[in-house]
């Protein structure tokens, strides 16, 4: 069966809790927005696409519900995480439409189907990135639960599988909160995808040892000279695949594209509670004196990227201005 990260039966959306997985596979519903922006916040529902798209469902929950205007559940939805900039596109896109008086599921279901076409797409234009490939590294998790279905960095290496490709995949651990351990392993063994998950640290030496023909991740935010946001650890992943000679490409849908953002130095990164860094599965690792700081994400310069996969096809950072012009969906949209 294919993974699911979410679905929307009127009026409640249901969510697979990411935090369980892969221990227990747990369905939240959620019937409020202010339910909905928590799950969001506590990464419940987590992966830039699949948040933007929970959030345009979080404006059909606060509709439904009628205890908030469009421009307050808006803005409760998109308090919870300022990174990804699919969050904005997917609230403004529903909100936008219960504004005009226009159905307000419609335009959350439109959203949903563009996403899920565009991550397909991102599959077929990415999979010849890796006929010859033989072994990928990944970082975090850019698969089906962060996207809803396919995935982004994850799509091309599902299709290329499909179409014979024999891949091997090395995921990144992904400290402090495991979303390679936990969700990218979990989504590769249900498809019997080989794979070997590595500390962070390892990666370095893989690359530099010639055992990692290419590296795959997804972004939360892509400016529009091609510099990017993705987890925390994937600028290093970058540096070190650069200095090596090992391509490196990012995925990702129109909706990550950021068209107001012309370098990634002002892209917001979001810092989250020390506890993660410090825990680990609710147990303490470091001293009871300890503190810690948890950048979720971190901005990698466009020159370290070979291409970004989109649904228009494989693109060098250079031609994403002007190919932005021309796209719609692209995002434009007032955001963190
Ligand atoms: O904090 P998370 O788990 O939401 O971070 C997710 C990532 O960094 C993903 O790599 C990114 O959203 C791309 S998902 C297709």
């Amino acid at each position: 069966m294919p993974v699911r990260a979410l679905w929307f039966r009127d009026p409640v959306l249901s969510i697979l809790d990411q935090r369980q997985l892969p221990g227990r596979t747990v369905v939240r519903r959620l019937s409020r927005v202010e339910e909905v922006a928590e799950a969001i916040r506590t990464l419940a529902v987590r992966g830039a696409p699949a948040i933007g798209v929970a959030a345009a469902y979080g404006m059909v929950v606060a509709q439904r519900g009628g205890r908030h205007g469009p421009d307050r559940a808006a803005e409760l939805l998109r308090s919870t995480r300022p990174t990804a900039v699919d969050l904005f596109v997917g609230v403004e896109t529903v909100r936008s439409a219960w504004a005009r008086g226009d159905d307000v599921l419609s335009a959350a279901d439109a959203y949903r189907e563009r996403i899920v076409g565009e991550c397909y797409a991102i599959g077929i234009a990415g999979a010849p990135l890796f006929a010859r490939a033989r072994k990928v590294l990944t970082h975090c998790n850019a698969g089906a639960l962060a996207t809803v279905e396919w995935g982004t960095a994850l799509a091309p290496i599902r299709v290329a599988r499909r179409q014979g490709a024999r891949l091997f995949v090395w995921v990144d651990e992904t400290r402090p909160l495991l979303q390679g351990a936990r969700l990218t392993a979990w989504e590769l063994a249900r498809e019997r995808i080989p794979h070997a998950v590595i500390a962070d640290n390892a990666a370095g030496h893989y690359l530099a040892t010639g055992e990692v023909d290419a590296v795959i991740v997804g972004a939360d935010r892509i400016a529009r000279n091609g510099d990017f946001a993705n987890k925390i650890g994937t600028y290093e992943k970058a540096v070190v695949a650069h200095e090596n000679g090992v391509p490196f490409y990012v995925a990702a849908p129109w909706s990550t594209f950021d068209a107001r953002r012309a370098s990634g130095r002002s892209i917001p990164v979001e810092e989250r509670r020390e506890d993660e860094v410090l825990e680990i599965g609710g147990r303490r690792l470091a001293p009871s004196a300890s503190h810690a700081r948890n950048p979720a994400f971190d901005v990698t310069p466009a020159k370290y990227v070979t291409a970004f996969v989109t649904p228009a096809g494989v693109l060098r950072p250079g031609e994403i201005a002007r190919t932005l012009a021309r796209v719609r969906g692209a995002s434009a949209v007032p955001s963190a």
